[in-house]
């Protein structure tokens, strides 16, 4: 080869090579998104983007709502008012519970404590006290 043809060459192997490179990193990236795990580990106190639907379902992190603690634990027996429990809407009931003791405060009390087949937490283990006083004004209307 002469020597003008050789320098021709090299700028061509470099730009060959450089190309087949660039392609390969796409083709890997494609691979690696395509690799990922679909439930990515989510560690509770950082934000985790898409995760927000899973934790509140889970009743893992954040707040959970009056109609959620409802609906998974206090309506198996509030809601018809089984074992002798005051009906949710029933706010005559509850009201009566409330006055004789000591208002809203006196039976989130009893509620977290548990009374008679009224079990603690209203098998709410992991509701916060916030989350029950919620719960219970929903279903008695109680302020
Ligand atoms: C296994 C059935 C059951 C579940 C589940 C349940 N309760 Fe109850 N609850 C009762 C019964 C029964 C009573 C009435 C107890 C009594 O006075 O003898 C009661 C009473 C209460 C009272 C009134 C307490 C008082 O001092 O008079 C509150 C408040 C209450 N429940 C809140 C809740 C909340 C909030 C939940 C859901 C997180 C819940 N309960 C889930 C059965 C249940």
């Amino acid at each position: 080869m002469n020597p003008i043809m050789k320098m021709l060459a090299v700028p061509a192997t470099v730009v060959a090579l450089w190309a087949v490179s660039a392609q390969a990193s796409t083709i890997n990236d494609d691979i690696a998104k395509r690799l990922e795990p679909v439930g990515k580990v989510c560690v509770q106190g950082q934000e985790c983007k898409g995760m927000e639907v899973t934790a509140a379902a889970g009743g893992g992190g954040g707040a959970k709502t009056p109609d959620d603690v409802i609906a998974k634990h206090c309506n198996a027996c509030h809601g018809t008012g089984l074992l002798g429990s005051p009906k949710i809407g029933d706010a005559a009931a509850w009201k009566e519970r409330a006055d004789s003791q000591g208002g809203l405060s006196g039976i989130l009390a009893k509620a977290i404590t548990g009374i008679n087949s009224m079990p603690p937490k209203g098998t709410c283990a992991d509701c916060s006290d916030d989350e029950l006083k919620g719960a219970i004004q929903k279903m008695s209307g109680l302020k």
